[in-house]
């Protein structure tokens, strides 16, 4: 039984201590191209979008934000203050009024 015991574990690290030449040709790492997905990396509007252009675009694009659905106002004003709060969005609380007023006119309620 002991010297069982010992056959196996020999073949265990035998096994884990060298990489079979067949498993090695399935580990090569190759370089690919890959396509991303196009988008406008900023808010547009030129003046009118600093404010939201400065500080909302850290953690996810201009895009994500502008393919929400349109929002009343004070739905913005919460979602902006949910970046606050909630994500803890380093957000210039002087920029929080353009930035909503953006919001509001682009992607306001009808
Ligand atoms: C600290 C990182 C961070 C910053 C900065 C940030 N957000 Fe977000 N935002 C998130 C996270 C996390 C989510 C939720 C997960 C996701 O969908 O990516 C999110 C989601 C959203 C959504 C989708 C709806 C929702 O509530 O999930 C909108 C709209 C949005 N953010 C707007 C803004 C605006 C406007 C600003 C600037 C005032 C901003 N974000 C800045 C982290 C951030």
């Amino acid at each position: 039984m002991r010297k069982y015991i010992v056959a196996v574990g020999c073949l265990i690290t035998g096994l884990l201590a060298s990489t079979p030449a067949w498993v090695e040709q399935f580990l090569i790492i190759k370089s690919t191209a890959v396509e991303l997905p196009t988008g406008d990396s900023l808010f547009p509007g030129g003046t009118s979008a600093d404010a939201i252009n400065n500080n909302c675009l850290a953690c996810h694009s201009a895009d994500m934000v502008l393919n929400q659905p349109s929002l009343p106002r004070s739905t913005w004003e919460g979602e902006v203050h949910k970046m606050i709060n909630i994500y803890k969005a380093p957000i210039d609380q002087a920029d929080v009024p353009a930035i909503i007023d953006y919001l509001a006119g682009t992607k306001g309620g009808k």
